[in-house]
């Protein structure tokens, strides 16, 4: 099994020779490997087990350094650079030809990012190419939040944990991409649209496209547990009317006691979204290892980043 480590020269060596380290970011860790080498980039697509049109993020650590792979950025873009990078924004560009097709699934765009964790930017200063750096889970399954997740996955194939402690945002970033000079929000994520609102005005989300490959990420399936997942309005009321099942239960601050509760997850006793987010998928990840008949998990508010739990929890319940 991969060791989960804090050297940062180690991971640096491995990167440099083609193989792959998963990185902490703020988002969820992330597998990753030389962005500008195919075979480094394939191993990610084999060991994830991701089908090849899904396209991949570069991540780095500095705009001079994104300039090297778009080769334009509309002043609505930049203004998102500057306001939340470093940070769980992710840009789709139109890229240069510095970028292999490979990552671009062949697209004209490049999806770029630079994440805000210490370790991980210190990291990427060590290197002159940028990573690639899907979430680090089989494709389909919940994303890690914890080092212990990803070597839980991938028992093989990895040489390194480059540990960071558990990931303070906890989902993954929010992707803006532009149709024209128009904002687009493709992917719901840690920074909320009214965020990105406040930031540039309006936005389109094209959030919802179900098992559209040509939608950025946005299979309908993802982010699942093995247990069967249900995400309801009245949790209450759900969970007396299945008096027979063990059932984990996720609310977001209050608690409920009811017999058939196996274990119950209060998400943010202070009511905080935030806070919510960044417990779910660690949340998901125990549930899934406790034997349940049934996770069921309340619908969160629709505003900030409740849309984003939501979103990430409906996906949750799509059958295999
Ligand atoms: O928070 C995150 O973004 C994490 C951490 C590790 O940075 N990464 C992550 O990567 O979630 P991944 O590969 O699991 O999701 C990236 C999404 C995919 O849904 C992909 O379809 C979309 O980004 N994407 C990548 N390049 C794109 C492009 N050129 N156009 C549209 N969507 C793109
Ligand atoms: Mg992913």
């Amino acid at each position: 099994m991969a060791p989960i480590s804090k050297d940062i020269q180690k991971a640096s060596e491995i990167l440099k020779h083609d193989e792959l380290v998963a990185i902490p970011t703020e988002t969820v860790y992330g597998l990753a490997g030389n962005g500008l080498s195919e075979t480094a980039v394939k191993k990610i697509f084999e060991l994830k087990q991701r089908p090849l049109f899904n396209p991949l993020i570069l991540h780095t650590y500095s705009l001079e350094q994104i300039e090297r792979f778009v080769s334009y950025i509309p002043e609505k873009a930049q203004k998102l650079a500057q306001t939340f990078w470093p940070g769980s924004l992710t840009l789709v560009l139109d890229k240069k030809d510095t970028v292999p097709d490979i990552i671009t699934a062949g697209k004209d765009t490049v999806a770029v990012r630079i994440p805000d964790h210490p370790l991980t930017l210190e990291l990427l200063k060590t290197l002159d190419f940028p990573l690639a750096a899907p979430s680090a889970n089989p494709f389909g399954c919940i994303s890690p939040t914890q080092a212990e997740h990803v070597t839980s996955y991938f028992p093989e194939g990895l040489q390194l944990v480059l540990d960071g402690g558990a990931c303070k945002n906890g989902i993954e970033s929010t992707i803006v991409g532009f149709e024209g000079d128009e904002p687009i929000i493709y992917r719901l994520g840690s920074i909320a649209t009214e965020d990105i609102i406040n930031t540039i005005g309006g936005v389109t989300v094209i959030n919802k496209n179900e098992d559209n490959p040509e939608a950025p990420g946005m299979l309908s399936r993802h982010y699942a547990p093995e247990t069967t997942t249900y995400l309801v309005d009245d949790i209450q009321s759900f969970i007396t009317s299945h008096p027979n099942k063990k059932i984990g239960a996720i609310t977001f601050h209050q608690h409920i006691d009811l017999p058939n509760i196996q274990s119950l997850a209060i998400l943010s006793p202070k009511k905080d979204l935030k806070e919510a987010a960044s417990n779910l998928y660690a949340t998901m990840h125990k549930l899934d290892q406790l034997d349940l008949d049934i996770i069921v998990a309340e619908r969160f508010p629709e505003q900030g980043l409740g849309k984003s739990i939501n979103d990430r929890l409906d996906r949750a319940t799509k059958k295999k």
